[in-house]
């Protein structure tokens, strides 16, 4: 239990994509701080799993609710079942991403990541900035990448959704600062979780969700940009080393060309580049 912490972000945190990887961990970390939890993600069987275990370990409340955040009215039906809880921090942590040549891409499937994981984080930050700005306290934390600060060959749309939430994480760290309400961009390179799965890719050496939670969220209302783990850190300097935006975006291809399944399985992604 953290007093101060619970009081400025108390009493309830909502934590989108909490039925796994950095947005589960973090629901725990918030728990453990005293912070009671509305976990949102699409799974309902994983989540109430994770509310019965989130009780056991620490005396909160915990709420589970199913939702796709790229549909509108889940959304709004969101907004209604929260509505009596008085939320102070809201962890946007849904999101996925894809892999491989995006002329090969099923751009439904394209258009879907862009509906998660920027509309659906515009609305619900904009809602919430509102109604926290109202209180004069509270944050928000939006989940970022390292893949955001250039192109990134092999997972351009991807990196372009995350380039979007960075750009939005940074204005409105500075528009609402002495509002009371704390922006925090979270930027992590490779996680293992469930996001390589779903985008299809390998990584190589991941960072565990576990162990940058805390660091996620001791950076709450210290910074607006969090680099969580060493291999974050690590690769954000490697990346800078390279003067221009144009090498970086080239290192890029090479980062992702080796992340991709599909041109590990010798298609004609390089053939075609
Ligand atoms: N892992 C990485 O290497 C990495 C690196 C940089 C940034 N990020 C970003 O960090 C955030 C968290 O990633 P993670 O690694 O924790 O991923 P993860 O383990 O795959 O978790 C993603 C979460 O989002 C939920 N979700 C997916 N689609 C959803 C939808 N339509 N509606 C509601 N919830 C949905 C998933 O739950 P359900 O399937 O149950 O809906 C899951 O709880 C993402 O925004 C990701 O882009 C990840």
């Amino acid at each position: 239990m953290n007093l101060e912490f619970a009081n400025k972000y108390g009493k309830w945190a909502l934590v989108t994509g909490a039925s796994d990887g950095m947005g589960r961990e973090i629901s725990y970390g918030l728990a453990k701080r005293g912070l009671n939890v509305i976990l949102c993600a699409r799974r309902f069987e994983l989540l109430v799993e994770i509310s019965e275990d989130i009780r056991t370990r620490f005396p909160v409340e915990v709420q589970a609710l199913s939702c796709d955040l790229s549909i509108e009215a889940d959304i709004e039906s969101l907004f209604l079942n929260t509505k009596d809880k008085e939320i102070g921090l809201y962890v946007a942590a849904a999101g996925f991403g894809t892999s491989g040549a995006f002329i090969d891409s099923d751009i439904e499937n394209e258009l879907n990541m862009i509906d998660l994981n920027c509309r659906s984080v515009v609305k619900m930050t904009h809602h919430f900035a509102n109604e926290l700005s109202k209180k004069k306290k509270g944050g928000i934390v939006l989940f970022s990448s390292l893949v955001a600060f250039q192109g990134t060959p092999y997972s351009a749309n991807y990196s372009a959704t995350k380039a979007f939430i960075q750009n939005l994480a940074e204005g409105l760290s500075v528009e609402l600062s002495g509002s009371g309400v704390d922006v925090l961009s979270v930027a992590p390179g490779p996680v293992a979780s469930g996001f390589s799965q779903r985008a299809n890719m390998v990584m190589g050496s991941a960072l565990d969700p576990k162990e940058i939670a805390e660091e996620i969220i001791a950076a709450i209302g210290k910074k607006s940009l969090v680099r969580p783990g060493f291999l974050s850190k690590a690769l954000e300097f490697a990346l800078k080393s390279l003067m221009f935006r144009s090498f970086r975006v080239q290192m890029m291809k090479v980062v992702m060309g080796g992340m991709t399944k599909h041109q590990r399985a010798g298609l004609n992604i390089e053939k075609n580049s």
